[in-house]
């Protein structure tokens, strides 16, 4: 019989929350294909075993509905559909990203993250989250979405509910103000697709665009799209922006160097979200009895694929624990992989590069300037409180 060696891995352990990158290393070290009772999953974190299950979704399912599960209608998404389902729903979003002129969003961006520098360096010191990620990010999505922006506090506690409640499986409680916050933003959502006024911007490209044949289902998902595109977008890209400017805090030496050569931006962008990225794994469930790297994987169970793992295997980066703005090869999995792969990616590599950009030529660097705070959570890696400052 196979013995499957047994690791205490708790992602909501303070020390883990702080920095889980040790954990990850002895999961992925001995015994990279494991079960774990409290998430009811197989963890994976080898990065060709990721990337093996999520070429497969033949085998491993997204669509929860293949698997005998329901899914509750405000969920279904283009996240929650398979190929040859999702085709549709991606491609008409992607079709519309591509249409934006990302150039000059990207140097709207840098503008405005600019002009929050300049008002946070008039402070002793701030927080990065609420005086730099969160605005920064809520313009970009709005500007792309070609939406007014919502008002920042308002929002912020709607999307912060339902990026918790991603927990749920690990604390049932947060599953119901996620639900009500989903209801919330459901609401605003469908009042921009009313609103037939607006010329431009994605959601103006997708709405002229719904196919005529679709039915109450097929606009469902795109609405439902459309908010994950909104909120998700949102919260994922200010957990982003914590997470890189932390980690050039952590790292004077980098941030002093991209001061002085602006070519390594775009290669910043993508290392740092290698490095630390907000977006921990994914799950998918297994339709039938399989096996991933020799380890029997029984029909019907929940296999959640690591990426923060992935990310650090030295069998596929070589010093995966360094941050190395000119790596090569750098194809991490910080977007995802496969048909789900971030609809956002261009869009996110441009902020992250505009905020890179407003640091450098900022007068001065950005320091730390107090305790930070992560936020407890085992999906989302991000800051409550990330205090910093731009003075000399
Ligand atoms: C640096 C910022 C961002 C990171 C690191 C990121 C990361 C990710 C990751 C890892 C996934 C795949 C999740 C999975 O496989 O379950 C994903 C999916 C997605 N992202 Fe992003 N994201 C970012 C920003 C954005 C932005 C700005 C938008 C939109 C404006 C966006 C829209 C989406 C959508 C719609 C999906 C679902 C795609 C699908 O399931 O087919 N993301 N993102």
């Amino acid at each position: 019989m196979l013995v499957l060696p047994v690791l205490t891995y708790d992602p909501l352990d303070p020390a883990t929350v702080n920095n889980p990158y040790p954990a990850l290393a002895a999961l992925r070290e001995q015994a990279p294909v494991s079960w774990h009772d409290g998430m009811s999953s197989w963890l994976v974190t080898r990065y060709a075993d990721c990337t093996a299950v999520l070429r497969d979704h033949t085998v491993f399912a997204r669509d929860r509905r293949r698997t005998v599960a329901t899914v509750p209608a405000a969920s279904l998404s283009v996240q929650s559909l398979d190929p040859p389902d999702q085709a549709d729903v991606r491609s008409l979003f992607m079709n519309a990203l591509r249409a934006q002129n990302l150039p000059g969003l990207e140097a709207r961006a840098r503008t405005r993250a600019a002009g929050l520098l300049h008002a946070a360096a008039e402070q002793p010191s701030f927080d990065v989250m609420t005086g730099l990620a969160a605005p920064l990010s809520l313009s970009v999505v709005c500007d792309l979405l070609g939406v007014d922006e919502p008002p920042l506090a308002e929002f912020a506690a709607a999307s912060d509910a339902i990026m918790r409640s991603m927990d749920g499986g690990l604390d049932p409680a947060l599953v119901e103000p996620g639900r009500r916050a989903r209801e919330e933003l459901t609401a605003l959502v469908d009042s921009w697709f009313a609103d037939t006024g607006r010329p431009s911007g994605l959601l103006a490209h997708v709405r002229t665009r719904i196919p005529a044949g679709a039915g109450e289902v097929e606009e469902l998902f795109i609405r439902n799209t459309a908010r994950v595109m909104f909120q998700g977008g949102y919260s994922t890209m200010t957990a982003a922006l914590g997470n890189a400017l932390h980690t050039l805090t952590r790292h004077p030496d980098v941030q002093y160097r991209l001061r002085s050569e602006p070519r390594v931006v775009p290669g910043a962008a993508e290392e740092l979200v290698r490095f630390d990225g907000p977006v921990q794994g994914t799950s998918r469930t297994a339709t039938r009895a399989t096996t991933i790297a020799g380890i029997p994987i029984p029909a019907g169970d929940a296999v959640v694929l690591l990426f923060a793992a992935a990310n650090r295997d030295p069998a596929r980066f070589p010093a995966p624990d360094q941050l190395l703005l000119e790596r090569r090869d750098n194809r991490h999995l910080g977007y995802g992989w496969g048909s789900h792969s971030c609809i956002g990616t261009r869009a996110a590599q441009a902020c992250l590069r505009a905020a890179l950009d407003a640091l450098r030529t900022h007068p001065t660097p950005l320091r730390p300037a107090g305790t930070a705070r992560r936020q407890p959570s085992a999906t989302m890696r991000t800051f409550a409180v990330l205090p910093a400052t731009l003075h000399p």
